[in-house]
């Protein structure tokens, strides 16, 4: 039985963990956190995803997999470490160099490592192929390094981690041929392969294409609003054109990916990603643009109770990360508009703000704020707004 060592047991690490545990590897899963190693061994989990906590109790009860704080000796190792941005919006590369230095002592020949994080191009040549080489290991002969970028849809992840094609990037041809045997064993997409920074490039070019595409929604809702239209109406009619596919506004962009995967390319070459760095600076202003607009009708009342609905950074997922939804109200009740009152059905508590149901935050509001297009929400129709302002950045209520 292979054995595979997963570092890092977040979104992606974990179910890629428990799905390879439920296919006949044995499994290894790393964090440096307590409570997540913990709750894994117990066969819980600390993060929702549909069908996860199934997979993890089966992987877990089967033995095939196990959660530690220290990496192990094991045949490939997958970095699934995160990759957020820093100050000036800079990439922070300091757990991928953590977790290649964890790995290096227990790397024998003939092992395979393969980097899933969201990275910088060149980061498997520039940053983790010389730790390898400075604990002595032939990089590329003895030990085969591999950049296989991860594109699931949270929501969707088990399925998709199967489904969709993969991009394998050798940082030479022998690790891509290594990894890509790795990846057909499993996936049922095709496996495409090249060379690591086309891999890391690929990846980067397709999450930079979300956000500037979202970009453009954005910047045509904002123009809509100015002229009194429904951009929702307008990008529905325009997108009846045989080539036109113009993406859904919103209140901004957040997530780990789309928000932060663009500032790597501009990082590295700040005076030539213009465009990028522009749709970026368009999705985050249209955070300031909606508490904007609130402000505009909060004038209306002596001191309005605002509902807003959704924390999260989209549809039907627990996810706050870079959530423009939770900046939105921070401000909100930075800048004291109004009694704030917040729900998201998708979180138990929030360390930050109260939680209530989302029916009773309408009841409550004279504004209701619509942050997040869930399920929950598409339930409410025009007639509960009654005698209320509606914000809807989501296009939900019709
Ligand atoms: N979440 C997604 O939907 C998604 C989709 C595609 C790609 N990605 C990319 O995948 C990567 C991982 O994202 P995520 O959402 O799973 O992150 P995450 O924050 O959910 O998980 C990262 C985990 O790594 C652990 N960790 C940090 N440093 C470590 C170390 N040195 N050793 C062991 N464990 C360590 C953390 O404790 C955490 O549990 C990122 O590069 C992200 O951009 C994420």
């Amino acid at each position: 039985m292979k054995k595979v060592c997963v570092i890092g047991l977040g979104y992606i690490g974990l179910p890629t963990a428990s799905l390879l545990g439920t296919k006949g590897y044995e499994v290894l899963g790393v964090d440096v956190d307590t409570r997540v190693v913990e709750t894994i061994n117990r066969g819980e989990v600390h993060i929702v995803e549909p069908g996860l906590d199934i997979l993890v109790r089966s992987a877990i009860q089967s033995g095939n997999l196990t959660a530690a704080l220290e990496p192990a000796e094991a045949d490939i190792f997958i970095l699934a470490v995160s990759t957020p941005f820093k100050e000036g919006y800079q990439p922070d590369l300091s757990q991928v160099e953590a977790a290649s230095r964890r790995i290096a002592p227990v790397l024998k020949p003939g092992n395979l490592v393969i980097l899933e994080s969201t990275s910088p191009v060149k980061t498997t040549e520039d940053v983790i192929a010389p730790i390898l080489r400075e604990a002595g290991h032939k990089v590329g002969e003895d030990v085969f390094v591999a950049h296989c970028p991860e594109r699931v849809l949270p929501g969707r992840i088990l399925t998709e981690l199967v489904e969709n094609d993969r991009i394998v990037g050798g940082i030479n041809e022998a690790s891509a041929e290594v990894a890509a045997e790795f990846y057909r064993e499993f996936v049922s997409g095709e496996v495409l392969v090249t060379d690591a920074a086309t891999a890391e490039f690929s990846k980067l070019a397709e999450n930079t294409f979300r956000d500037v595409n979202i970009a453009l929604a954005n910047e045509i809702s904002i123009l809509c609003d100015r002229e009194g239209i429904n951009p929702w109406d307008v990008i529905a009619l325009a997108n009846r054109h045989p080539r036109v596919q113009i993406l859904q506004p919103g209140p901004g962009v957040g997530g780990h990916c789309i928000a932060v995967d663009p500032w790597f390319l501009v990082a590295r070459a700040p005076e030539q990603a213009r465009l990028i760095r522009t749709a970026r600076e368009v999705n985050d202003g249209k955070i300031g643009w909606v508490v904007d607009k609130v402000k505009s009708c909060a004038g209306r009342f002596k001191r309005p109770v605002i509902a807003c609905l959704g924390l999260a950074f989209k549809a039907d997922i627990d996810d706050l990360r870079e959530s423009p939804a939770v900046k939105i109200v921070n401000r909100l009740i930075a800048e004291d508009v109004g009694q704030i009152v917040v729900s998201e059905p998708n979180i138990k508590s929030h360390d930050r703000f109260t939680l209530i149901g989302y029916e009773e935050a309408v009841v409550q509001a004279d504004i209701v704020l619509l942050l997040v297009d869930h399920r929950e929400f598409k339930r409410l129709k025009a007639i509960d707004f009654k005698e209320k302002i509606l914000i809807d950045t989501r296009g939900v209520v019709r």
